[in-house]
């Protein structure tokens, strides 16, 4: 077993909670490196659906420790949330969960400013994010003066000096930008922070520590992307992108080890295409064919509940995450979504100004004026809900996988076929048993 990464290759929402979750057994450290609550994996655990945002999804592996690397925006309001919605559902957390000291967090201004920003922002300009305050808190990282990373959030008396100075600040710039102070109260966003801060605190260490003495000792790490390698702040559709390096490349910065320890990358996709938020998506179906996907496939995003936009799977986007990435391996999920479709599309190529493209170029407007070139595959009846052999995918559907592989130039070894856990289809890999949530009886952090 080797060092693993699973990255979504597409604007997110590819089912990496469910891919995570089955390998998670055979992993003893589970790590976020990037992005913050503006992600969120469901799993689901028998009749139990987990929506998780910041917690890394080896949380609900009793043989897994949850990482929170140093790369991740850290909203501690959100994951005190998430703590305590875990231990009411009996979920273990102790410790299991270790959260870097060097994370910088997110606050209540920093959301604040990612809704008055986009607010502003002219139609058509607006990145759609999830309002979760990730840009305006790597914006501060960057800035570095008055940023706010966990070990301040540990030392009351110095954070309440910082806020004493960024609260004030922040509320004229945001009068004088937006028209409007955001209603930021200090002592508010104070008692918020150290309450939260309270909660954390047992948890807080050198999470590039912890991990670099465990690999030592032979443990084997899972790295969780969160986003999705379209959405990577230098790769990605720019600027309808989040604010961080989604793919393998964030790990050694996001996570504190050596990112070249990673032999496995599995990247993740559908077997068609969801974006949400603004931003050009070449092979979307704003018809009839698009609705029936969206409702199919329960499409509206975890985090904010937005229906998303759906489409053909985007063949030109996946080869270039693919091969961005590294991905040695595909993960395709959703594939029982497109039973009943008397035929199915692949966007193989992109046309602009009479120009074909059969990569991604770097200017949004560009993309935007794209018009998709789309090949059909024979659809298929037959439901393969629940399916978990290869061998009984009726012919149609092998023939689409099949061209899918020789397109992105790597095979695809996992087959969603539901939602559930065992509904799946693994190839030459072997899933982990059944989830090893330990239930204890506590309620509350
Ligand atoms: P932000 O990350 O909230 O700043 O949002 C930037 C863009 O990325 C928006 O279009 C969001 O909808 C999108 N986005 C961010 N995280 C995710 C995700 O986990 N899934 C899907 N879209 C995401």
């Amino acid at each position: 077993m080797d060092h693993t990464c699973v990255i979504g290759l597409a604007w997110g929402d590819e089912g990496k909670g469910k891919v995570i979750d089955l390998l998670c057994p055979h992993y003893q450290q589970v790590v976020r490196y990037n992005g913050g609550a503006n992600a969120g994996h469901t799993v689901c655990v028998g009749e139990q659906r987990f929506g998780l945002h910041l917690m890394p999804t080896g949380i609900l592996h009793s043989g897994a420790t949850a990482v929170i690397g140093p790369g991740v925006a850290l909203d501690p309001v959100v994951l005190v949330d998430e703590i305590n919605g875990l231990r009411a559902r009996g979920i273990h957390v102790g410790d299991n969960l270790k959260i870097s000291d060097r994370a910088h967090v997110v606050t209540a201004y920093h959301k604040i400013e990612d809704r008055l920003s986009e607010a502003l922002a002219a139609e058509g300009g607006r990145i759609g994010t999830t309002a979760r305050g990730i840009g305006p808190c790597y914006a501060d990282k960057m800035r570095r003066h008055n940023a706010i990373r966990v070990c301040d959030l540990m030392d009351s008396e110095h954070l309440s000096e910082t806020l004493e100075t960024v609260v004030p600040q922040r509320r004229k710039l945001f009068a004088a930008c937006y028209g409007d102070d955001g209603g930021l109260d200090l002592d508010q966003v104070r008692d918020e922070l150290l309450t939260a801060a309270n909660h954390l605190r047992p948890y807080v260490c050198d999470t590039g520590v912890h991990l670099r003495e465990r690999i030592a000792a032979g443990d084997i790490v899972l790295f969780e992307g969160a986003n999705g390698v379209m959405l990577d702040v230098d790769h990605g559709t720019y600027p309808f992108v989040t604010s961080s390096s989604t793919g393998p490349h964030g790990i050694g910065g996001g996570a504190g080890v050596p990112g070249a320890m990673v032999r496995q990358v599995i990247g993740v996709a559908k077997a068609y295409a969801t974006r949400v938020g603004g931003g050009p998506f070449v092979s979307e179906l704003t018809d009839a064919t698009g609705d029936r996907i969206r409702e199919k496939g329960r499409e509206y995003g975890t985090t904010t509940g937005r229906p998303r936009r759906c489409g053909w799977l985007d063949g030109v986007a996946l080869r270039y995450a693919a091969e961005l990435v590294g991905a040695t391996e595909l993960g395709l999920l959703h594939l029982d979504t497109l039973s009943g479709f008397k035929r199915v599309g692949i966007c193989t190529a992109y046309q602009v100004d009479g120009k074909t493209w059969n990569t991604v170029p770097a200017d949004a407007r560009l993309l935007e004026r794209a018009a998709p070139v789309f090949e059909y595959h024979k659809g298929w009846s037959d439901d393969v809900r629940g399916l978990q052999s290869f061998e009984a995918l009726p012919p149609e559907a092998k023939t689409y996988l099949a061209r899918i592989e020789s397109l992105i130039g790597c095979p695809v070894t996992v087959i969603g076929t539901g939602p559930s856990r065992d509904e799946c289809i693994c190839r030459g890999r072997r899933a982990g048993p059944a989830t090893t949530a330990k239930l204890t009886g506590e309620t509350d952090v």
